[in-house]
């Protein structure tokens, strides 16, 4: 069996190291070459705090390949990883790709591998905001429409599948992979303690990530948020660690302005897996536009008020401690306040099969 893993962006490399980890081990036991993998990088993300840093931290092995495309426009972007990505397949013979995610490299390794008659596995399908506006939709409904298997993180995947006339035998809900990656390294991200590296106390700050291009691509909705963020501040330091598609908007706006508040908001370039879990696990709560943030908030326990008018991720809301806020100004700071002042629900539940053994199962239909 040979195996080609794909990741791409920086949401992606949490997903595929618990695949990793778990295909060391069933080689390790089975003590021969019946389980090949090859790990490719499609490169869309570069910067090493964007990339190189999560291999360290999430004990995963350098890539194989690295298509080295970087960034560049959706059709120009996707079409490049499309072209190099055939010839690894062509090269490489495998049996099965598995892809994570919804990122543009999610749906470019997909498209190939499908119309060469290579099987496919979408890890973390069935996900859907239902605005296809978002890239990540588009990408989303387009990988589950030609994969094979289709792993998802809960339920609800599993019926906008079925309702996507997606037959029940390819679909298989298997926990969440990220959740696998957060247990096994709660306890170290715990001992590290960003918080004090940035002079700031546990439980006494929020935490905030952006880069959608719905809130920062136009400078009236990223100038509503950064308004909304410099108001928060004057009650509760805000630690942003900046995207970098995100600090470049800002400059390109000349809204740096909206972050010069004293020590209250800490500006950090991205931060690495550990570091960021340490800061995400101690914040009082987070603001985030991310999809995967919500979910590890919710099996953390920490408030998370998600910036965007939608969510692929329900189960957050409904049973764990995310809630969709939008992004003007006055519905962000009136939603940060109610934390603050403890009026916020603090019951939440663990979703379904969210336990760390995710890859596990995976790995068992695969193999099977
Ligand atoms: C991508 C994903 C998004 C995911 C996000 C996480 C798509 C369509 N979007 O968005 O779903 O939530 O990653 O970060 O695939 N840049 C750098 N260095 C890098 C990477 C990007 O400077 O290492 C800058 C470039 O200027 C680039 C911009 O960020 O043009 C956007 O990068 P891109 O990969 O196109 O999309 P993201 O916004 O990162």
């Amino acid at each position: 069996m040979k195996i080609i893993l794909v990741a791409g962006a920086r949401p992606n490399f949490m997903k595929i190291a618990p695949l990793i980890w778990e295909l060391r081990k069933r080689q390790k036991v089975a003590k021969s070459n019946k389980i090949e993998y090859l790990f490719v990088h499609t490169g869309q993300h570069y910067d090493i705090e964007m990339s190189n840093v999560f291999f360290k931290d999430l004990n995963l092995p350098y890539p194989d390949i690295n298509l080295g495309v970087g960034s560049a426009s959706h059709a120009v972007q996707t079409a490049k990883i499309m072209l190099k990505f055939e010839e690894v397949c062509v090269k490489h013979k495998a049996d099965i790709i598995i892809v994570v995610g919804d990122v543009n490299s999610t749906i470019a390794c997909t498209l190939v591998a499908a119309k060469l008659g290579i099987k496919t596995a979408h890890v973390e399908a069935g996900l859907r905001s239902f605005d296809r506006t978002m890239p990540e939709e588009i990408n989303r409904i387009l990988t589950d429409s030609i994969s094979d298997y289709l792993f998802t993180t809960c339920k609800d995947a599993n019926n906008n599948l079925k309702r996507e006339g997606i037959s029940q035998e390819k679909i298989f809900f298997v926990g969440n992979v990220m959740i696998d990656s957060l247990r096994r390294f709660q306890k170290k991200a715990e001992k590290i303690n960003t918080a004090k590296k940035y002079g700031l106390e546990k439980s006494s700050y929020a935490l905030l990530t952006l880069h959608r291009p719905s809130n920062v691509d136009e400078m009236d909705s990223l100038k509503e948020i950064l308004e909304a963020l410099k108001e928060i501040s004057n009650y509760i330091p805000i630690s942003f660690p900046i995207h970098p598609r995100t600090k470049k908007l800002i400059k390109k706006f000349r809204l740096n302005k909206f972050l010069d508040n004293g020590n209250s908001i800490i500006l950090n370039n991205p931060l690495g897996y550990l570091e960021f879990l340490s800061l995400m696990m101690d914040a009082k709560f987070v603001l985030t536009d991310s999809g995967g943030i919500q979910e590890e908030t919710t099996a953390l326990g920490i408030p998370c008020l998600t910036l965007r008018n939608n969510t692929e991720r329900p189960i957050t809301v409904k049973t764990g401690t995310n809630r969709i806020v939008g992004n003007s100004r006055d519905k962000i700071i009136c939603e940060s306040m109610k934390i603050l002042k403890r009026k916020i629900k603090k019951q939440f539940m663990i979703p379904e099969l969210w336990d760390g053994k995710a890859a596990k199962r995976i790995l068992n239909v695969l193999l099977s």
